[in-house]
């Protein structure tokens, strides 16, 4: 699809640009490592089909913690939301996307939200099928519907890198696995998990992903209805409360809309009824989120309003 490069966006990138040398790419993930932490993209994609961008657009990155948003959604579509939330809870943690923490001081060691990695693996565990291959086939032709693009695929490089290093991972799905929140063997939910967590797109499809979830779950460009509007609107909830891990409150202080970042640096913006957002941008901050994404949206948001409250 064609996207427009606009003035105003490559104004506000190139102003955003200047904190990425705050930034650090992330390397716990030894693939992810090699990005350029001086990159920074951006697409907006409206109902009515345009879309504009500044930056380069073409450029392929991987969901990491975006896909845990959209595991959600397919999970609550397949399973029904009161199976899944006796599984994982719906709080925010106030602590880093990777802590072990709270599981062992809560009653039951249900994970508190699908956003961190407890939870997510907890929703991973959930997708149905008869084996990993099925699986991941089921959640991938989701999202490619989603994006409305069949070419989507995953990364082997950095699927392969994170499975080889994801013991902290691996640590907090034996602990589910000991207090009955997942029954299935770690090494393959670590598969089907490396593989989700590795599906790979530009700017553009994000933000045509980030439209479905502003439009209450419904491609606006070709009609169809992905995501019911009530599972829709739980997603772009947590997004808000859980989506950038222990800085979503200061998300949405400054900027005020549903988003969703991942450690490659990616972040999926819905501006309810407006548009979608994908930002690509991987030196990131402390918290995991990128450094300069974040910024770029503060400058959208300022410059357009966009905050909800
Ligand atoms: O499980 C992990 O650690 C990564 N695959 C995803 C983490 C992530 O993206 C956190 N986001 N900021």
């Amino acid at each position: 699809m064609y996207c427009q490069s606009n003035d105003e966006l490559n104004t506000l990138v190139n102003e955003a640009r200047k904190v990425t040398k705050d930034g650090k790419v992330a390397d716990y993930i030894p693939a992810l490592g090699k990005a350029d932490p001086n990159n920074l993209s951006v697409a907006i994609h409206y109902p009515d089909s345009n879309c504009i961008s500044a930056g380069d657009i073409e450029r392929k990155f991987t969901l990491q913690s975006i896909s845990k948003v959209i595991s959600l959604a397919f999970v609550l579509m397949d399973r029904g939301c009161e199976y899944v939330f006796q599984h994982v809870g719906m709080e925010p943690t106030g602590d880093p996307y990777n802590s072990i923490a709270k599981l062992e001081t809560m009653d039951v060691a249900k994970p508190l939200n699908p956003m961190i990695n407890a939870g997510a693996l907890a929703v991973t565990h959930m997708i149905k099928g008869s084996n990993v291959v099925e699986r991941f086939q089921r959640l991938i032709s989701f999202i490619q519907s989603m994006a409305d693009n069949p070419d989507i695929g995953y990364s082997k490089e950095v699927a392969q890198s994170e499975f080889e290093s994801a013991d902290l991972n691996r640590a907090l799905s034996y602990f589910l696995k000991q207090h009955g929140i997942i029954d299935e063997d770690v090494e393959k939910l670590m598969d089907l998990y490396t593989k989700q967590c590795a599906i790979e797109m530009n700017c553009l499809d994000l933000a045509r992903i980030g439209l479905v979830f502003a439009m209450d779950g419904t491609d606006p460009i070709n009609g169809n209805h992905i995501i019911p509007k009530e599972i829709a609107r739980i997603c772009k909830t947590f997004m808000v409360t859980c989506g950038m891990y222990n800085a979503s409150g200061e998300f949405a202080i400054k900027i005020g809309i549903p988003a969703k970042s991942g450690v490659s640096g990616g972040i999926m913006g819905a501006v309810p009824g407006k548009f979608g957002i994908g930002v690509f941008g991987p030196a990131l901050d402390d918290r995991g989120n990128s450094i300069a994404g974040i910024r770029l949206l503060e400058l959208l948001s300022n410059k357009y309003n966009l905050s909800m409250f």
